[in-house]
């Protein structure tokens, strides 16, 4: 059967000085989801963007789902910020927060979904423990930071076991693939069991976003 396969820009690697256009545009390539990269020079050695930035997207008249991905500690503080900004999902690091079931349940509070983001080093025992809370997984498969890195083929592996986890909770929760994502190795990546596919310069640095998002949906169909 044909997955419902998501594609995610990250709008890390888009141009700021036009990012209203700039999501508008890959939303109107394809493109299902806007992924929305928090860094606070204090979880990682960056810092990007916060909720004023999500709430502009929104006045500017974006409607699709918006992947908040928090790379920020501490956590809680965020989260009533991004819920009213317009998020639509809000994934955090269980590293970075004091309680995961309480920033979990802050986040559903707000009345937005919520997920967990894996580093390649974090073992997969932190999301076992909260399956029947998550709507999404963030696997990462660069660590994260920065966007452009290469992707990390060992998180394969991770991948089939999350999958299998979720196939057996009978949950419907996202197996998203967060870094090093790019039209020529998207298809291979879906044959191990993600289902949301965040790419930042993989579509943010080509040309042409609209060849490139055709060239990721057949290689997805392909998968
Ligand atoms: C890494 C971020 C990723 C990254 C994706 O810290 O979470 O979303 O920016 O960028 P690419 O696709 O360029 O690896
Ligand atoms: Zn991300």
């Amino acid at each position: 059967m044909q997955r419902d396969f998501k594609i995610a820009p990250s709008i890390l690697s888009a141009d700021f000085a036009r990012l209203g256009e700039e999501v508008e545009s890959v939303i109107q390539c394809g493109a299902d989801f806007v992924h929305f990269d928090v860094m606070d020079n204090h979880y990682v050695p960056n810092l990007t963007f916060g909720p004023v930035i999500c709430e502009s997207l929104r006045n500017y008249g974006i409607e699709a789902p918006i992947d908040v991905h928090l790379m920020v500690e501490p956590v809680d503080r965020l989260i009533s910020d991004f819920a009213k900004a317009g998020a639509t999902y809000i994934s955090f690091h269980p590293e970075a927060t004091e309680d995961i079931s309480t920033t979990l349940n802050l986040i559903k509070e707000e009345g937005c979904k919520c997920g967990l983001a894996i580093n390649p080093d974090t073992p997969l025992s932190f999301i076992e423990d909260h399956l029947e809370s998550i709507d999404i997984i963030t696997m990462m498969s660069v660590f994260p930071g920065f966007a452009g890195q290469s992707f990390i083929p060992e998180v394969l592996d991770k991948l089939t076991s999350t999958r299998q986890m979720i196939d057996d909770s009978n949950r419907d929760i996202y197996l998203e693939i967060d870094g090093g994502v790019k039209a020529d190795n998207i298809g291979d990546i879906a044959k191990y069991g993600a289902d949301v596919f965040v790419s930042g310069s993989g579509i943010f640095g080509t040309e042409d976003y609209q060849k490139t998002i055709d060239s990721m949906r057949d290689n997805l169909s392909a998968a």
